[in-house]
């Protein structure tokens, strides 16, 4: 079975899938992480893997940059291969106390796009994660002594420009940070009926101009996708 976008084979992929931007992090998750990873996915270059993480089937796939980006991909793997549950593993901006490094839970998802609107009759959508995988990602930090924000973000349509007031909207709400996916992904989680939860790496610091180097980048996204896998595994209740 291939889709538009996908050409994998019909059960190469997980029920679970972590969806970071880019692809090549996704073939280095894959290999840093994953028991005997094999490659499901090349179209478009939007690379696709599958294996184990402590025995726990998973595949790691790239969703592209942008909520049209994420959402084709998001909507392909629930419909098509029957994915249940999908974690974005990210990086964002942050504002206010917000530090470099630190890992945002994106329990909700504000947005200047209009892709939710219009799968919903040109309404606002509450876009929100799911509580089960919210829980879990927060639990598993907290058991592991790793401290974690959960709160909202902002997914914005534009990287450069934009709102210049949204700095400051952004603080007299309480969002922590800003990229550019999440709001798609729990709409169309919502629509679909899938899990979906975005956990994210504050790469940089919107007010301070300060931005994570590359390589402290891939090591901060790689210790908490590791995290993240750690939280989803089964708990010994089922
Ligand atoms: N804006 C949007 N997306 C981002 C940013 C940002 O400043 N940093 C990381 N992803």
């Amino acid at each position: 079975m291939t889709t538009p976008h996908l050409d994998a084979a019909p059960d190469l992929i997980a029920d679970t899938v972590l969806l970071p931007g880019d692809p090549l992090r996704a073939r280095h998750i894959a290999d840093a992480l994953f028991d005997d990873a094999r490659e499901v996915n090349t179209r478009r270059n939007m690379l696709g893997y599958t294996g184990h993480y402590r025995g726990m089937r998973v595949s790691v796939m790239g969703s592209g940059m942008g909520i049209p980006s994420c959402a084709i991909y998001a909507t392909e793997l629930a419909r098509v291969f029957g994915v249940r549950r999908i974690v974005r593993v990210g990086t964002c901006g942050g504002v206010g106390d917000i530090e470099l490094g630190d890992i945002l839970v994106a329990q909700a998802a504000s947005t200047d796009s209009n892709f939710n609107r219009l799968n919903f009759g040109g309404h606002d959508l509450a876009a929100c994660a799911d509580f089960e995988l919210t829980r879990a990602v927060v639990d598993g930090a907290r058991g592991r002594g790793i401290g974690v924000r959960l709160g909202g973000v902002f997914s914005t349509d534009c990287f450069y420009a934009g709102d210049p007031q949204l700095t400051a909207h952004m603080l007299a709400h309480r969002i922590h940070g800003i990229e550019m996916e999440s709001a798609g992904l729990y709409g169309v989680a919502m629509r679909e009926g899938f899990q979906a939860l975005s956990v994210l790496t504050v790469s940089d610091h919107l007010q301070r101009d300060i931005h994570m180097p590359p390589n402290e980048r891939e090591q901060g996204l790689t210790r908490m996708t590791a995290l993240v896998l750690d939280s989803l595994l089964p708990t010994p209740e089922g």
